[in-house]
């Protein structure tokens, strides 16, 4: 029973899979970061972690839920991939702490949305292992770039990402504003975080990297192509 409940996000298997949803905090923010990387269960064990998300409202309308999920746990997924592509790159540089910043808050995004599958009971995109790859190299070629070229890739994926969510906001809001009210208050909590990533990517002269235009444009096609797949395999 449970037995999935150790395994890494990445490992999981497109089985079936036991969710334990119970009393736990709702809040958005979550303050605690795992240095080695987010875990959706305690090893071995049936009882929920402390931090461990609440459970799924009843009677949701869950054909839409697992695809806002299982695309956002993607994003948040890649997005930790890009990050730490960059800090392979950049790490040492002027630039990485600001990466590593933007980075621990993508770390905190990912945990929340691998609570959020367990509670709903979402299967990940069979694309993760992609996306491990995906990420990490446009993360580490971006930053191949130098320092703007970086803040480029950031401006372009942030850009996607907040834009994306206020999509699933309004389609949230015509569903019902009530019901995913705790879902809501996620997800809007994160568009502002990839607003400020966004932010911070301009003030740090991301449109001053040769063929912005070009290369935002090709970064946020690929967000595109990705956020497609990852609602529906
Ligand atoms: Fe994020
Ligand atoms: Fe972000």
């Amino acid at each position: 029973m449970a037995a999935v409940a150790a395994v890494p996000v990445v490992r999981l298997s497109l089985g079936r899979r036991r969710a334990s949803a119970g009393a736990g905090h709702s809040g958005a923010r979550v303050t605690f970061v795992s240095p080695t990387g987010p875990r959706p269960l305690p090893a071995g064990g049936s009882a929920p972690r402390p931090c461990s998300t609440q459970a799924a409202p009843q009677g949701i309308n869950k054909p839409v839920i697992d695809r806002i999920i299982r695309v956002d746990h993607a994003g948040e997924y890649g997005a930790n991939r890009i990050y730490a592509g960059q800090m392979a790159v950049l790490g040492r540089s002027s630039v990485g702490p600001v990466i590593q910043q933007m980075w621990n808050q993508e770390k905190v995004h990912l945990k929340k949305f691998n609570e959020l599958m367990v509670a709903y009971r979402v299967r990940p995109t069979v694309l993760l292992p992609f996306w491990n790859v995906a990420g990490f190299v446009l993360g580490a070629g971006s930053a191949l770039l130098g320092k703007k070229g970086a803040m480029a890739c950031t401006v372009a994926v942030e850009e996607s990402i907040s834009d994306h969510y206020n999509n699933q906001i309004r389609t949230l809001m015509e569903e019902d504003p009530e019901k995913y009210k705790e879902l809501l208050q996620v997800i809007k909590q994160f568009r502002d975080d990839e607003r400020e990533h966004h932010d911070i990517g301009i003030e740090h002269d991301a449109e001053a990297t040769p063929a912005y235009s070009v290369l935002k444009t090709a970064i946020q096609l690929g967000c595109k192509a990705a956020i497609f797949l990852s609602e529906r395999i």
